[in-house]
């Protein structure tokens, strides 16, 4: 009885330290394109009035053990650069993608997003499929490991925990 308790207890704090070993070696790249840096004064009836700061800081504050990295350029190349920085050469664990507009028109971040070595995870603030047909359709869904879109500024947040779950059930 005594050595089955024991099991027990060793089961759950080999579960509990897995899990910070995962979190502690974490790092995920969030990427934000075109006018993103905007946010929180561009079209607030669409995107709300919340800075990125402030929601990097609450994610920073969430998950204190994984690395998160903030970077956003209106440039097409420079966002490809990034990508292949830290998904190809720097073994990121994770990329939390929002393309912006060239999400419905870039085939080079298609073909970018194929050839890295970790998954990225589309986001988008707005639900996309409620507005105009051109936001219909997107050129990297395809590439990418999941789609998250219209949970304003939690968006991130959940593509956080989407690819906190994706580690998890790749280390099984
Ligand atoms: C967006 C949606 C895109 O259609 C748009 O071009 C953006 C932002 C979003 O986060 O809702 O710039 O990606």
């Amino acid at each position: 009885m005594q050595s089955y308790n024991f099991f027990f207890v060793f089961q759950k704090k080999a579960v509990i330290l897995h899990t910070i070993y995962i979190n502690i070696r974490m790092k995920i790249q969030i990427i934000n394109g075109p006018n993103l840096n905007l946010l929180g004064q561009r079209e607030p009836g669409i995107y709300g009035s919340e800075s990125m700061d402030n929601c990097l800081a609450d994610l920073h504050k969430r998950y204190p053990d994984v690395k998160i990295d903030y970077y956003q350029s209106n440039v097409e190349g420079e966002l490809i650069d990034k990508m292949q920085q830290v998904g190809f050469f720097e073994g990121y664990d994770g990329i939390v993608l929002n393309a912006g507009a060239y999400t419905h028109t870039s085939i080079a971040l298609h073909d970018c997003i194929r050839s890295l070595k970790c998954p990225v995870i589309e986001v988008h603030i707005s639900n996309v499929h409620r507005r105009e047909e051109f936001r219909h359709h997107s050129m990297i869904s395809a590439a990418c490991q999941g789609v998250i879109c219209g949970f304003g500024l939690d968006s991130y947040r959940l593509a956080i925990e989407a690819m906190k779950e994706l580690r998890i059930k790749n280390e099984e």
